[in-house]
């Protein structure tokens, strides 16, 4: 065949390497507009996995790739004065330069061409090539050109950086942060020859804008960074070697992806490779491993087809389809780990201490967990856990392990709960007018006993027209608070879980059959329906009930209801109060612009549409005990165009906060029969960190949290404070004794008939564990 790549960066030159290398036969051309050993960039980034490959296809590049390495195995942060380091995480680093001369003096002696200082204007100028690699890099003139094939999305990333180096060598991974007086800068630095480190400087546009940087030249540039970093730099200058660039020093940071990955332009098989086709943030260094990758399973998939032009088109076919799965992958790591950086300044740098600062940062990716940093680093983790538990009170006596952060105790008001995990509250439907039963003493009690620290009760309603269904309970009659205090003195006899109570109103979603029974969930009574209410005449269904928009009258009853309600609860000794204003009940109907229509002084603006659940919180409030805490439970997105969005959830919170709620409960969606959410494991954690650092009060994270490694990982970089789980306890009453025991946590307590149970799960556990050897995730 005749191949030619346009482009000799790495996916262009380790493509033409391998197919001259497994084929000699093939006439293969490498097109590249610089001169030859000229090129910009510092260093790059590898993983290990990389090299393992490098190494199966082409030995002989990966030994002298090898020999130009730099490795290093820790993470240091410098921040607020305070200098933090961990290790495990195993870096390889490389001169760009250096690995493109490797590559290319590789190519030269297989005989691949190498056809230096060509602008190549387009594929069609090679029409008797059987096979185009465009392989041109981030701005690709290929994919430009085809964009109505490629189908190409880029998306603008609003952080400005600029890609510096150093003669100042760094033995860590390093990260810097500075503030100035318009905000933080970051830098990414890691040394990757024996004279030179790269050095990325990046900050928010609104930063780099105040500071002028915008009309800085390249030199003035790297003068102000000079300064700012200087107590680091320790006298050493920063240099550019991309003044050739024109425009700014600073970029904006590209995400690209394609739907179609290749095509026939009429004489030639066109296909993108590397940067042309994708792109992965430099916050996880990914991007010259994603092209090495992409050329790798192409060279690959070309061979096993047998080196035939005739193969091509099912070939291309294969190599998108195989590798679209693992860049995708990538790229959704590198996306979280980029959008960390993005909003630290804002988020995290003044709202984290220290050691969570660097956790935060750590896990920044959401692929390195709790477990996987155990494994990076134990003697680090095991300190930074000492400190977490210290801060939660704990007095850990020296030379003892402290427990991990999802079972320290975490104390509101005048309540403590033992560790960090709520049986999220769960509607049970098994109430007969609205008193809970056997069933729920059985349930609820079963869940206080299986260690989780807080048990909430399901939605309890606050009159019978305000339920959802007719066998939701209720908390308006002194016989249901009597049927509530026989299953509150069971948790508080035999547990010492704490039991919180949930009220709610049903509003638009109420008069409905039981998700099992009839039409299921959210669909209509067919008999015995009860007249709805809400913030407007908006039908939860298209075609269902419609309710009728609240009174004033209507309104005093209800908030009355709720007070009523709350000290029905408070008598029956609960010890914690949630007032439901989430998922499209009466409150959050209030709340979201999709159900609130209202002209009056409670619809329109956010702050209008805050006023009904507030004025009930205040009340509620007012009536609670003022030693027990009280939270609130929004949806924090209605995954609807036009709906609440997590800007909006910050200022929600910021309202209740103000109005004495002492953490919210953040949850999403179910307000709009529309909703489009992106479900994920631990999916709602963005807004529960988001509130919690942008709103400054505690949350409670819940959604797809489904292991103690989670819900470590959420509580230990200060995502949340307590983790509320669902599902996972209608399977598992003991949920956290089971997770305790998997994770090795053997301290936990368990209840005293139980307990011959513990040490046999635990064993288990240990077993298997010892049976799979545990796995480092790349970061
Ligand atoms: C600040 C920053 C830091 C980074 N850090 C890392 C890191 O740590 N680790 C990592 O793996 N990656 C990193 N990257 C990304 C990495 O540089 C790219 O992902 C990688 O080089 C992609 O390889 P490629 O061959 O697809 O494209 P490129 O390396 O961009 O190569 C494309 C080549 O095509 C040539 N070309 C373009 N158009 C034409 C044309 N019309 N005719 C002829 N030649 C043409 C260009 O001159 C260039 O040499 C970083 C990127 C940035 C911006
Ligand atoms: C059977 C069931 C009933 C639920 N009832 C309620 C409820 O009464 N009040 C509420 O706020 N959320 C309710 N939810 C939502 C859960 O509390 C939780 O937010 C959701 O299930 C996501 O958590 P998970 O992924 O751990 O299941 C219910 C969920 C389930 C599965």
């Amino acid at each position: 065949m005749k191949i030619v790549c346009i482009g000799g960066g790495p996916a262009g030159l380790y493509f033409g390497l391998l197919m001259k290398l497994r084929h000699p036969a093939h006439q293969i051309t490498v097109v590249e507009r610089n001169k030859p050993y000229d090129t910009f960039g510092w260093g790059v980034v590898f993983s290990d996995a990389t090299m393992d490959n490098m190494r199966r296809c082409d030995p002989v590049t990966a030994a002298e790739v090898e020999q130009a390495f730099n490795h290093w195995d820790d993470i240091e942060l410098h921040f607020k004065g305070e200098v933090f380091r961990s290790g495990g995480h195993g870096f390889v680093g490389i001169g760009r330069k250096r690995l493109l001369n490797i590559l290319q003096a590789r190519c030269e002696a297989l005989g691949v061409e190498l056809v230096f200082e060509c602008d190549a204007t387009s594929d069609a100028d090679y029409p008797d090539a059987d096979l185009v690699i465009a392989s041109d890099g981030i701005n690709s003139r290929v994919r430009t050109a085809h964009a109505d094939v490629f189908r190409p999305d880029i998306v603008t990333r609003p952080n400005r950086y600029i890609w510096l180096g150093t003669p100042r060598l760094y033995d860590a991974f390093t990260f810097l942060f500075e503030k100035t007086e318009h905000g933080w800068f970051q830098a990414h630095v890691y040394k990757f020859d024996a004279n030179t480190s790269t050095f990325i400087i990046e900050c928010p546009e609104h930063v780099w804008l105040a500071h002028g940087l915008d009309r800085a030249t390249t030199d003035e540039s790297i003068a102000f960074c000079e300064q700012l970093f200087a107590a680091n730099l320790q006298g050493a200058p920063l240099l550019s070697n991309a003044r050739h660039l024109r425009g700014s020093a600073w970029l904006n940071f590209q995400r690209v992806t394609c739907v179609q990955w290749s095509f026939f332009n009429g004489h030639s098989q066109v296909v993108l490779m590397g940067d042309a086709v994708h792109t992965a943030h430099f916050a996880i260094g990914s991007g010259t491993k994603l092209a090495i990758e992409d050329a790798i399973e192409l060279a690959g998939l070309l061979h096993a087809a047998g080196h035939g032009a005739g193969s091509l088109p099912a070939v291309l076919q294969q190599y998108q389809a195989v590798r679209n799965v693992d860049v995708l992958r990538l790229q959704n790591a590198a996306w979280n780990a980029m959008a960390w950086f993005e909003v630290c300044g804002e988020r995290y740098c003044d709202q984290l201490p220290g050691p969570q600062f660097m956790y935060s940062m750590l896990t920044r990716s959401q692929r390195i967990s709790h477990e996987n940093l155990r494994l990076r680093d134990a003697a680090w983790l095991g300190g930074f856990e000492l400190w977490f538990a210290q801060q939660a009170g704990l007095n850990v006596p020296d030379g003892r392990p402290a427990p991990p952060p999802m079972f320290t105790p975490y104390t509101a008001r005048g309540l403590t709960l033992k560790n960090r995990v709520v049986v999220s509250p769960m509607a049970q439907y098994k109430a007969v007018d609205g008193i809970p039963g056997d069933w729920h003493l059985m349930h609820l009690g079963a869940r206080a006993l299986g260690g989780a620290g807080l048990v909430m009760a399901e939605m309890t309603c606050t009159s019978a027209d305000a339920r959802i269904t007719p066998g939701c309970p209720g908390l308006w009659t002194d016989e249901q608070g009597a049927a509530w205090a026989r299953i509150v003195d069971f948790v508080h006899a035999h547990s010492d879980a704490a039991i919180g109570m949930q009220i709610g109103h049903a509003g638009p979603k109420g008069s409905t059959t039981a998700p099992w029974d009839g039409a299921g969930a959210d669909q209509p009574l067919a008999t015995g329906n009860w007249p709805l209410l809400s913030a407007s005449a908006v039908p939860y269904l298209p075609d269902g009930q419609v309710p009728q928009a609240m009174t004033r009258a209507d309104m005093d009853r209800v908030r009355d209801d709720f007070v009523a309600a709350t000290r029905r609860a408070a008598a029956a000794g609960f010890d914690w109060l949630e007032l439901h204003c989430a998922h499209g009940y009466l409150l959050s109907a209030f709340l979201s612009p999709l159900t609130n229509r209202r002209g009056d002084a409670y619809g329109g603006s956010l702050d209008n549409r805050l006023r009904y659940p507030l004025e009930v919180f205040a009340a509620a409030r007012a009536a609670w005990p003022a030693d027990r805490p009280m939270s609130v439970r929004i949806s924090a997105v209605d995954w609807v165009d036009g709906g609440t969005t997590p800007d909006d959830a910050v200022a929600i919170a910021r309202a209740f906060k103000a109005a004495g709620a002492d953490m919210v409960d953040c949850s999403s969606g179910q307000v709009s029969a529309d909703q489009k959410p992106s479900y994920g494991r631990m999916y709602q954690v963005p807004f529960a960190d988001r509130i919690r650092q942008e709103a400054g009060i505690a949350t409670i994270a819940v959604g797809a949290i489904s292991e103690a490694d989670h819900v470590n990982s959420i509580i230990a970089a200060g995502r949340a404070d307590l983790c509320a789980i669902a599902r996972p306890h209608l399977a598992n009453p003991a949920w956290t004794l089971t997770e305790a025991a998997r994770i090795g946590y053997t301290p936990q307590p368990w209840p005293a008939p139980y307990r011959s149970a513990k040490s046999q799960l635990e064993a288990g556990f240990a077993r298997a564990a010892a049976a799979l050897a545990p796995v480092k995730v790349e970061s």
